[in-house]
């Protein structure tokens, strides 16, 4: 069954985006990967194991309506269905509101919320003839404020409200919607460069893994906004 199955992971190219295409691959689905540049989505899919051939590379970005309804078109043409959106690409500017720019608001806002709705309403109509399912990767910073944070925590909170908004819309259609929202995950995130110092963190392969569960769940059942937190948090010293 899962051998049908086509998803689609916005901001595919590394990091969690990344770990979750890699896991649903090695489950049989087919995945669509997407990010600003389409060398790095490819370099990403060559990096990835199982067949290639399940693989679809997408240039688009999620700040871009029409990059993201031609992502969805090229879905189509290829393999005529989608299944799954697993909206994920966004971004972290972190600084107090005397130094935040115009330019890092919009980015935050346009890629982390914008970029949600343009991708969802790039989707929906496909995903309905399936009863499928939508996927936002929201953030434990949309139910916890932080200093430097009035961009990151205003496009996260946006994300849940919008996430269980479009969940009641859609449960009437048999279409799931769950907002997952991670702590910290091991990621090139806000210019990140992972290392082994990370591995008190959740894993990019755990999030597949939470996701693949997601969509192996029974029918009748919703988990419609998920928190996960490393088990152990790292202690300061
Ligand atoms: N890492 C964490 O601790 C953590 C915790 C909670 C939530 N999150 C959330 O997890 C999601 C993924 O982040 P990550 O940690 O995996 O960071 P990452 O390693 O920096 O990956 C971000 C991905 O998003 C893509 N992207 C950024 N802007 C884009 C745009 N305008 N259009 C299309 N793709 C775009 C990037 O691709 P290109 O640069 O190639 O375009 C990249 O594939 C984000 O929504 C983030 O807020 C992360």
């Amino acid at each position: 069954m899962e051998k049908e199955k086509v998803v689609y992971i916005t901001g595919g190219s590394k990091g969690i985006g990344q770990g979750i295409a890699q896991f649903l691959l090695q489950k049989d689905y087919r995945v669509a990967i997407s990010g600003r540049q389409l060398s790095a989505v490819e370099q990403a899919a060559a990096s990835m194991q199982g067949s290639q051939s399940r693989i679809l590379c997408l240039q688009s970005d999620v700040r871009n309506p029409g990059n993201e309804k031609e992502a969805v078109t090229k879905i189509i043409d290829k393999w005529g269905r989608l299944d799954v959106l697993i909206a994920n690409a966004g971004v972290g500017v972190f600084a107090p509101i005397e130094e935040l720019t115009y330019d890092q608001w919009n980015q935050t806002i346009d890629t982390n919320l914008t970029g949600v709705f343009n991708s969802v309403k790039a989707c929906v109509e496909e995903i309905k003839k399936v009863k499928g399912y939508i996927i936002t990767i929201g953030s434990l910073a949309g139910i916890n404020f932080s200093p430097k944070s009035t961009a990151y925590n205003a496009s996260k909170f946006a994300i849940v409200g919008f996430s269980q908004a479009l969940m009641l819309d859609l449960r009437q259609q048999d279409v799931k919607v769950t907002t997952i929202m991670p702590g910290s995950v091991t990621s090139h995130f806000n210019n990140h460069v992972p290392s082994p110092e990370d591995a008190w963190k959740i894993q990019p392969e755990d999030m597949g893994q939470i996701v693949y569960d997601l969509l192996m769940m029974n029918p009748r059942t919703l988990p419609s906004k998920i928190e996960v937190r490393p088990a152990k948090p790292l202690v300061k010293k």
